[in-house]
């Protein structure tokens, strides 16, 4: 049987291109961007003449540099040990490319460079530039790289292309994000510009629309007739490691709500598209953000939470409180928890919750997304424990990506004992335990053209649109910031809102 198209054509290998990272001495670079492309070159996704280039304002080797890649990879790569000989031609199209981000001769250098390695390996004017630094450099670096006609393809070449890849957080609020990506339109058409979500790139989220789309029997009742109330979960298990001046800046429900968690409903809640083309699925997922209704200051105080971890012990080890973390202001008001409760305005969804919470060293890490079906009449078998009765769809994206149907079944013996028991679909155990990286699935993307599992401009704007009317609330200290434990959910007040209309939050798995 031919198989179906499907989200994640990326099969093909890319031509060669450069990838010039901004702020290539950051964390990312070595963490996630130089293992993602080793691994996308073990695999033969990447053609071997792609050329990296390191920019940042750090003087350094070239040598010195790829030392510091390797290192990483070693670290952090899926495939380990590193392959020498692999390593040894990567090493050899790895640069390094030393300025500061506000020198206009950094990015004439640049573009003199790229000249001379686009000749030498082939690359017939293919870049793409990542801005992993932080986003108050954003606009200066594109601004440059207009400047130096970086942005610039030549219009008898039709091999090149430019595309420029922006790493999170776009923007603070509305109108700077609507300043960030004027700045940026103006050097690159929006069709050039890739916005990163890496929780788009985890391939359960893709999995969502395969699942949501490719199987009969869901669809019919994903809906406000068959649907209770819907619950996302991003939990961590850590703080804010070493990350408090970006962290105090910016708070759980920018880092994570905005984006991570509000991508997640879109594509629990979206209409089918008209095709799988990326412009078709991110219109279905705007449409979901536009009809999401912004809150009133009273809705805020009563449908929102915020929380702050205290110091306190998990696993027998002290932990600091955040207060106490590096680069957080003493009397920080901000949050490392956030709970919100949103609604959905259209025929779909109408009167169905849909509960986002996120939040750091809380008590698992844990991704997953749950559906909450209407329970059955309890004429028959009623049981005792109402609430433990409904059949709930937990779509869990890690740590072990998996699929679960709570359903209700007969306890064995002579009494009629309903009890919940779980169905349950293993990613690892149908398809083995390979799994490529967030970052190698969205890099190849960018270098195919593939726009699809990016954000595109009015995605990152419309949410914004809901969160700033909740940040205005909270900036003037409704409702007051709660305080939790570490190792805990959360604050009670989480649990509270729930337990209003007598739900209850889900109990991550182990
Ligand atoms: C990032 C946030 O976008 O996502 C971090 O800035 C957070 O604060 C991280 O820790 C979580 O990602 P993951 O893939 O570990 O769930």
């Amino acid at each position: 049987m031919p198989e179906s198209p499907n989200i994640l054509p990326t099969t093909s290998q890319a031509k060669p291109c450069a990838i010039v990272i901004f702020g290539a001495t950051g964390d990312l670079t070595a963490r996630k961007l130089l293992p993602a492309i080793y691994n996308l070159t073990n695999d033969g996704l990447l053609h071997p003449d792609t050329v990296v280039v390191g920019f940042a304002r750090r003087p350094k080797t070239d040598d010195e540099f790829r030392q510091e890649m390797l290192k990483g990879i070693d670290a952090f790569s899926r495939s380990r040990p590193v392959d020498k000989a692999l390593w040894e031609k990567l090493a050899a199209h790895l640069f390094y490319h030393q300025s500061t981000f506000e020198d206009a001769q950094g990015y004439v250098s640049l573009a003199k460079r790229l000249g001379e390695l686009d000749k030498q390996y082939g690359l017939s004017g293919r870049r793409l530039y990542y801005l992993s630094t932080s986003p108050t450099e954003f606009s200066t670096i594109v601004g440059h790289l207009g400047e130096a006609g970086l942005g610039n393809i030549d219009p008898f070449n039709s091999q090149a292309w430019r595309r420029v890849i922006v790493e999170k957080p776009f923007g603070h609020n509305l109108k700077s994000a609507h300043e960030l990506n004027h700045q940026i339109n103006r050097v690159f058409d929006e069709s050039q510009v890739y916005r990163i979500d890496h929780y788009l790139g985890k391939q359960t989220v893709q999995n969502l629309l395969v699942f949501r789309f490719a199987n009969g029997i869901f669809e019919p009742i994903w809906n406000r007739r068959y649907v209770d109330h819907v619950q996302v979960t991003v939990a961590e298990d850590i703080g804010v490691e070493g990350r408090g001046g970006y962290f105090d800046t910016a708070g759980t429900l920018r880092d994570m709500i905005q984006n991570h968690l509000m991508q997640l409903l879109t594509l629990v809640a979206m209409e089918p598209p008209v095709s799988l083309d990326g412009d078709a699925i991110r219109d279905e997922k705007v449409r979901v953000l536009k009809s999401i209704l912004p809150y009133t200051p009273e809705q805020v105080e009563s449908l929102t939470v915020r929380g702050q971890y205290v110091r306190g012990e998990r696993n027998e080890k002290a932990v600091i409180g955040y207060l106490e973390e590096r680069g957080v202001s003493p009397h920080s008001q901000t949050e490392t928890y956030a709970c919100v409760q949103l609604a959905i305005d259209n025929w779909r969804w109408y009167g169905v919750p849909f509960y986002l919470r996120s939040g750091k060293h809380l008590k698992r890490k844990g991704s997953e997304i749950s559906i909450h079906f209407n329970r059955a009449p309890g004429v028959l078998f009623n049981t005792p424990q109402r609430g433990t009765g409904a059949n709930v769809l937990t779509l869990r994206i890690q740590p072990r990506e998996s699929i679960g149907l709570q359903i209700n079944a007969k306890r064995p013996g002579t009494s009629a004992t309903v009890t919940p028991v779980q169905m349950n679909f293993q990613y690892s155990e149908a398809f083995g335990s390979y799994s490529p990286e967030a970052y190698e699935r969205l890099l190849l993307d960018a270098i195919l053209g593939d726009s699809t599992l990016f954000i595109r401009r009015d995605e990152v704007e419309s949410a914004w649109h809901i969160i700033d009317r909740i940040e205005e609330s909270w900036s003037a200290g409704k409702p007051p910031l709660k305080f939790y434990a570490p190792g805990s959910w959360g604050p009670d007040e989480a649990d509270q809102l729930l337990r209003k209309s007598g739900r209850s939050w889900d109990e991550l798995p182990q």
